[in-house]
């Protein structure tokens, strides 16, 4: 198959370099440009690398960065991941979408609009359908974005336990890492050997995204889905990887055997499709009394290019009708980039692209 071009927008930053990670030797997409703000124009990767974890081909590292402007991105690709900030995505993806590319993006400027999905195809790859209310759609340009990236770690969790039991009622408790602030995030004297007890907006978001992301299609439009979601949000100096803590209440009650194998069982479109990014097990439990932690089990998820993008649940506990786990996932791969190329790879697959 003949590769389709893509751009990064944001290039320069942690989401956008993820990106520039997963799409190397990418088997249905081929990088065509890189996009950032004037500050990084002219430089290249190496110049302005912030991933410490993966080592770019030296092909990679030469790539050089453009300053972003629409016209620029339409010119040669198809598709644009993009990594921008949110008040700047806003108009940035809608004049792209307006050009006729495919936009996938992790930022929150276009999540609640009707017409567009916050995708994450193990949970709702149905949703893809409203695409097509879009105005741009029949001329090839579309929005579809994913999900804040605590909301996305416990997303496919959820989603195991609302089809098996019911859902009826979720708190959440998050330990955020600091990636999760972009680069260069929080200032270093704040965190060292403390935790922030507030993340602007992200209660706000998680418990508006996960009825969105949950809910069921009706007559090409998304009906939410009907569960109490309360959460709790912190920042801890952890580098990558969102620890959350889960008490759970549900329709029917599971002994804790059914409740294990709902999770570990689980599957969604991606598996069924092998998608080159897809996880084999979107989510992975394990029994061990200290697990997951970020510092063993971030990079969670096979093959390996799905490294970071399974999710991991843990220490699974019964008490009366409620139910508590722990559920560990990569910010910036599940949570972010890896996010939505999985959902490029799903609308390629669809023939949507
Ligand atoms: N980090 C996460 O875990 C995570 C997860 C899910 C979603 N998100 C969302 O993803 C988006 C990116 O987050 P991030 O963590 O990657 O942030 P970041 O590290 O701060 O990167 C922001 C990027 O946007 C570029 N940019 C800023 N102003 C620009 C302008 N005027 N014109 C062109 N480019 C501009 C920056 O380029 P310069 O370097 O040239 O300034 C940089 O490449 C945000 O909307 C965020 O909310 C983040």
């Amino acid at each position: 198959m003949n590769k389709v071009s893509v751009a990064v927008l944001g290039a320069s930053g942690m989401i956008g370099q993820r990106f520039v990670q997963m799409l190397e030797g990418h088997p249905y997409f081929e990088i065509s440009g890189l996009f950032a703000s004037e500050r990084s124009a002219g430089k290249t990767i190496g110049d302005v690398l912030k991933v410490r974890d993966h080592k770019y081909m030296s092909s990679t590292m030469e790539m050089p960065i453009e300053k972003l402007t629409p016209k620029a991105v339409s010119r040669s690709c198809r598709i644009a991941f993009s990594g921008l900030p949110t008040e700047l995505a806003k108009s940035v993806e809608q004049d792209l979408a307006e050009a006729g590319l495919a936009v996938f993006s992790n930022a929150s400027a276009h999540r609640m609009r009707e017409d567009v999905p916050i995708m994450i195809p193990e949970v709702n790859a149905d949703h893809f359908a409203v695409v097509m209310s879009q105005p741009t759609y029949d001329d090839g340009g579309f929005i579809v974005t994913n999900a804040n990236c605590s909301s996305t770690g416990i997303a496919a969790p959820l989603k195991a336990l609302d089809d098996a039991f019911g859902l009826k009622f979720v708190t959440v408790s998050t330990y955020q890492a600091l990636s999760g602030a972009g680069y260069p995030g929080v200032p270093s004297l704040d965190i060292m050997g403390n935790v922030i007890p507030y993340i602007g907006g992200e209660e706000e978001k998680m418990e508006i995204e996960l009825h969105k992301m949950l809910g069921s299609v009706d007559k090409g439009r998304i009906r939410n889905a009907d569960f109490t979601m309360l959460a709790n949000c912190a920042r801890v100096p952890v580098v990558d990887g969102h620890l959350e803590s889960l008490v759970v209440r549900m329709e029917k009650t599971p002994s804790l055997e059914q409740l294990s194998e709902s999770l570990s069982t689980f599957k969604g479109e991606p598996q069924r499709l092998s998608l080159p990014s897809a996880p084999i097990d979107p989510i992975i439990v394990r029994n061990e009394p200290d697990r997951p932690q970020p510092a063993l089990d971030v990079l969670a998820g096979e093959p390996e290019r799905a490294r970071g993008m399974a999710v991991v649940v843990g220490r699974l506990r019964r008490k009366d009708d409620h139910f508590k786990l722990f559920v560990l996932s990569h910010n910036t791969l599940r949570g972010g980039a890896g996010g939505s190329i999985l959902n490029a790879e799903l609308a390629v697959a669809k023939g949507l692209i």
